[in-house]
């Protein structure tokens, strides 16, 4: 059994806490007083979410969204890889209305892209004001569709990430630190 100080350590509490501040800064800048709505991906993003909104000084609510994807759990072996079909389903719709206000979408990680375009699609179908995606972690190398964050906490390479927020088979979400599992096969 390894144990989760074998699992090396990529991003520390404290560089998270001063870029989760910074972002926090910047979104407070850009939306200028203006109320601001956040929406929170389950589950990933309830962590980073709680960080950031609790740093922003502007009138702000939050709320969250769930989703999942069809296929089977990634996994450490090659005949465990995830098998993702690439099709995104919801399981938890917003309870606000959207129409009119600004929106930012509260993500952990950019990976593949599936599932934030198939949020950022709905989303706009509530006609917000505007509408914005901030992503703690993006991982642009993996990406198989065309989509961008407008506030990102770090650019990381392809390597399977948890803590913070971020499961290994819904693992590892109240670590601290973010660290690297390693030998996890993506597709
Ligand atoms: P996408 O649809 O491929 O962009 O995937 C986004 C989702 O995949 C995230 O919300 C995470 O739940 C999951 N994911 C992607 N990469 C990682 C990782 O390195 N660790 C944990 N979860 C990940
Ligand atoms: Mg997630």
């Amino acid at each position: 059994m390894s144990s989760v100080e074998d699992l090396r350590i990529l991003l520390s509490r404290e560089q998270i806490a001063a870029r989760v501040a910074e972002m926090a800064q910047q979104i407070t800048a850009d939306f200028q007083g203006e109320p601001v709505l956040f929406v929170g991906v389950l589950k990933g993003a309830a962590i980073f979410l709680s960080d950031l909104v609790r740093q922003v000084e502007l009138d702000a609510t939050y709320d969250f969204i769930g989703v999942s994807s069809y296929g089977t759990p990634r996994g450490p072996k090659q005949e465990e890889a995830w098998d993702s079909t690439g099709e995104v389903r919801l399981t938890k719709d917003v309870e606000h209305s959207l129409r009119d206000k600004n929106v930012v979408l509260v993500e952990d990680i950019l990976d593949t892209g599936l599932t934030l375009t198939f949020l950022k699609r709905l989303l706009l179908g509530h006609q917000p004001r505007r509408f914005c995606v901030a992503v703690l972690l993006d991982k642009p190398s993996r990406r198989k569709l065309a989509i961008n964050a407008d506030y990102v906490g770090f650019t990381v390479a392809d390597e399977f990430l948890v803590g913070y927020g971020l499961d290994y088979a819904e693992k590892y979400r109240n670590l601290p630190d973010i660290r690297v599992m390693p030998g996890v096969v993506e597709s």
